[in-house]
């Protein structure tokens, strides 16, 4: 454990991105509420998450870690879930297939509703306005009601979060992951992808492989692996008055985790030394991640890595690298050799999404798809370079149809982004976007495992 810490001790740091309340008495009833509501996960579970994430470390299983850039009350729905959830599952049988390694699947869901913003303010014409900081501070409509931050909003995004993570147990417990169940999967509008046809052809593969094993006696009714999955959640560790409140002690180890999440992770704007979000992931025994980008020095990367892991348990830590495309190749290896030389046990994730974006012609907010592939396989080049283990993927995605990055098999055009551009704050991949993702990355992981047989030999 953690030493000298306590769940409200980062009040006394630097905290950056953290909104401020007018109206403390309301601020300090909504904490006390919350901190009566049950927690949404157990220690146990994100202890289960930090043992499969070990594995991951040692080489043996692939991270994918993703959902939407904020979760928002007016895409609430239980399609939406299940869609998301439904992309999740494909792309993970995608890689386990070809990779014949387990995948690890955690949500960007559940709790993933606050957002750091570059600018604090947002001018439309000359009116000027505070920042929209995600549904769980204040609303997106760019009106002054909207825009006033509202304790409020903490307690509709935790009874969310919680009809959202039930939503998901349900699913992967309850029958619907169930492998025999990968035909079903397909959704409607991947059909048109030339994906749709090779997901298929997989399909076919996995549902032979499973006659065949059932001829043999391994019933897939009696096989738990086989009829469900495990499903985690995560989100950026941001509003830290939330998360403080839902941080509780184990009653079996007697330790301190945040119950918002199996998984939390630090953003890249409020990953500095000294920061409060540092020193309050410190002391949570959750598995934690840490976005890294182009203004991370080695040295500062260790000194990161002593403060939040100085025990050095694998599986505690996964380093998120989103450099940019034409930036991972430089910047990258020298932290892979930093950590690699210390003896450091992480997973090393990489999110191609946060150092991809610009500016369309048409004015939206948005990421080429070739930019996308382009950091993925700068990461996996690096990693195959160092010898070390390209562990992970982090991506914003959703399983609906939406035109928010260009490209893809299915190529969105830059006219095309204003016909289904529902995002509320960054661009997600779509549902065939993803799913051609997940066949680059088997891809990359069969090189890899190429490799270390050649070695081994
Ligand atoms: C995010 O993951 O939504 C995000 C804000 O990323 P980063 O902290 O890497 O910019
Ligand atoms: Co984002």
């Amino acid at each position: 454990m953690a030493s000298n810490w306590t769940p409200d001790g980062w009040k006394s740091r630097e905290a950056r991105h953290l909104p401020t309340y007018g109206d403390a008495d309301k601020l300090g009833e909504v904490e006390a509420t919350l901190t009566r509501f049950p927690p949404l996960v157990f220690a146990g579970e994100a202890r289960a998450l930090k043992h499969d994430l070990a594995e991951v470390a040692a080489g043996r299983g692939f991270l994918l870690q993703g959902g939407d850039c904020a979760e928002s009350f007016a895409e609430f729905h239980p399609d939406n879930i299940r869609d998301t959830f439904r992309v999740l599952l494909q792309m993970a049988v995608v890689m386990t297939f070809a990779s014949k390694q387990p995948v690890v699947k955690v949500g960007r869901m559940a709790g993933q509703f606050a957002k750091p913003r570059s600018s604090p303010v947002e001018k439309l014409g000359d009116r000027e306005l505070p920042s929209y900081l995600g549904d769980i501070v204040n609303g997106i409509e760019f009106d002054d009601a909207a825009r006033v931050n509202d304790p409020e909003r903490m307690i509709r995004a935790y009874s969310q979060s919680a009809a959202t993570l039930n939503l998901l147990r349900a699913f992967a417990n309850g029958g619907y992951a169930n492998l025999r169940q990968v035909h079903q999967w397909t959704l409607d509008h991947i059909g048109r992808s030339p994906w749709a046809k090779k997901f298929s052809d997989t399909a076919d593969r996995i549902s032979e492989a499973l006659d065949f094993m059932q001829a043999c006696g391994i019933d897939p009714a009696t096989v738990p692996q086989l009829q469900g999955t495990s499903f985690y959640t995560s989100h950026e560790a941001l509003l830290l008055q939330y998360e403080e409140a839902l941080t509780r002690r184990d009653s079996l180890t007697g330790d301190w985790y945040d119950c918002s999440a199996h998984m939390l992770w630090i953003g890249d704007r409020t990953r500095f030394e000294g920061s409060a979000h540092v020193e309050f992931l410190r002391g949570v025994g959750n598995p934690i991640g840490m976005k890294c980008g182009p203004s991370l020095e080695p040295d500062g990367l260790l000194r990161m890595l002593d403060t939040l892991n100085p025990g050095r348990e694998a599986g505690r830590i996964t380093l998120i690298s989103r450099f940019g495309h034409d930036k991972v190749e430089d910047g990258l290896p020298k932290l892979v050799r930093a950590v690699k030389r210390e003896g450091h046990p992480v997973v090393w994730s990489c999110d191609p999404m946060h150092g991809n974006v610009i500016k369309s012609d048409s004015g939206y907010k948005t990421r080429p798809f070739d930019r996308i592939l382009g950091e993925v396989r700068g990461f996996f080049a690096v990693h195959r370079a160092e010898g070390t283990h390209a562990g992970g993927i982090h991506i914003e995605m959703t399983g609906q149809d939406v035109t928010e990055c260009t490209g893809g098999a299915v190529a969105i055009t830059d006219e095309a982004l204003a016909d289904r551009y529902h995002t509320h704050c960054d661009p997600r991949l779509n549902a065939a976007q993803s799913i051609e993702l997940a066949f680059l990355l088997a891809d990359m992981l069969n090189l890899e495992a190429t490799d270390r047989t050649r070695q081994a030999a």
